[in-house]
């Protein structure tokens, strides 16, 4: 504790003397998050993170996540230094939607408007027509469907296959999932429902669609959170990462908070849905890049100028 105390102060310290702000996504460990918001930065789903690392004024971003958001962040701010705890940090869906694999198949379907998931690379989203997050992905399908276009959907299949199955769109899919969420299972998250009957289901939309079915409420990071707070229920169920009960539970204290089942868990795994990429962000290298100004994200700026299309359009829809 004091080691954690002492990092602390000097990443406060950092922060001040470097002209630098912090965003850490709710995955992250509860440090990291609490560091951010206390300092003036953010906390939040990786829509905010993207929103609010462009509209800060400080000159240095410190991106606690993953690198598909240090990424976002440089794209939209060519001219700040973003800074990431760990490069290495990344993420099935960004690894299993390779860049030449995703051109070749937006070749095949020309009449198609690519809508690409914010959680791919900087290349993959060069080639989208529409970014979007959990948070607005069904908004914006939805949009493009009324005008009349099909869709072709990278990288995350349960995503897709929710926002699919709501809105009734053409979508052709790309087969990716998240690690994390797709290890969410069904027929014991059914048993533990038994258990608790009064507690209310808060699913991802990154789970499978057997586990979406079960919910009582579905959607981004944010909107987990908007739910916990505004349902009148005491106990809750929910299936995402849980670096997201640390802020469930401090900002709704008298409700129970319980972690949905996976293949995983057991006595001896408490907390197997927690991504390992998330993990890899820590104090000490929040320390040492801001005094260091190693682990700098670095774009390609005429791919991060073609990138930063869809990404201006997601962020002109949801303002
Ligand atoms: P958001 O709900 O924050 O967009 O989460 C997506 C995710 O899994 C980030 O890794
Ligand atoms: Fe990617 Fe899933 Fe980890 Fe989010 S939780 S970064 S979607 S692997």
């Amino acid at each position: 504790p004091a080691e954690r105390a002492a990092l602390k102060d000097k990443i406060r310290r950092l922060l001040r003397e470097k002209n630098a702000v912090m965003v850490s996504h709710y995955y992250v460990h509860p440090d990291l998050q609490d560091l951010a918001e206390e300092t003036g930065g953010l906390v939040s789903d990786s829509l905010e993170m993207a929103r609010f690392g462009r509209d800060h004024t400080a000159q240095t971003l410190v991106v606690s996540g993953v690198r598909f958001m240090g990424e976002t962040a440089k794209i939209l701010s060519p001219e700040k230094r973003v800074l990431m705890p760990d490069l290495d940090a990344t993420c099935s869906l960004d690894l299993g939607c390779p860049v030449d694999e995703f051109s070749a198949f937006c070749d095949a379907h020309p009449d198609r408007t690519v809508v690409v998931y914010a959680n791919t690379s900087a290349a993959v989203k060069a080639r989208a027509d529409w970014l979007v997050t959990s948070s607005c992905a069904l908004e914006i399908v939805s949009a493009l469907k009324d005008k009349g276009h099909k869709i072709l959907w990278a990288p995350d299949r349960h995503l897709g296959g929710y926002i699919q199955r709501e809105t009734g769109a053409d979508m052709l899919m790309w087969g990716g999932s998240c690690i994390v969420h797709d290890e969410f299972k069904a027929f014991e998250l059914k048993a533990l429902m038994k258990e608790h009957p009064a507690a209310r289901v808060l699913v991802h939309p990154e789970s499978p669609a057997d586990v979406v079915a079960l919910a009582d409420a579905v959607g981004s990071t944010s909107a987990i959170l908007k739910a916990a707070h505004e349902m009148e229920a005491q106990e809750f169920i929910v299936a995402t990462d849980s670096g997201m009960m640390h802020k469930l539970r401090t900002l709704n204290p008298g409700k129970l908070f319980l972690e949905a089942p996976t293949a995983g868990n057991s006595a001896t795994c408490k907390s197997c849905a927690h991504c390992p990429w998330m993990a890899m962000n820590c104090l000490a290298d929040v320390a040492r890049v801001l005094e260091t100004g190693a682990n700098e994200v670095h774009v390609d700026p005429a791919l991060g100028l073609r990138a930063r299309i869809p990404i201006d359009r997601m962020l002109a829809f949801t303002a």
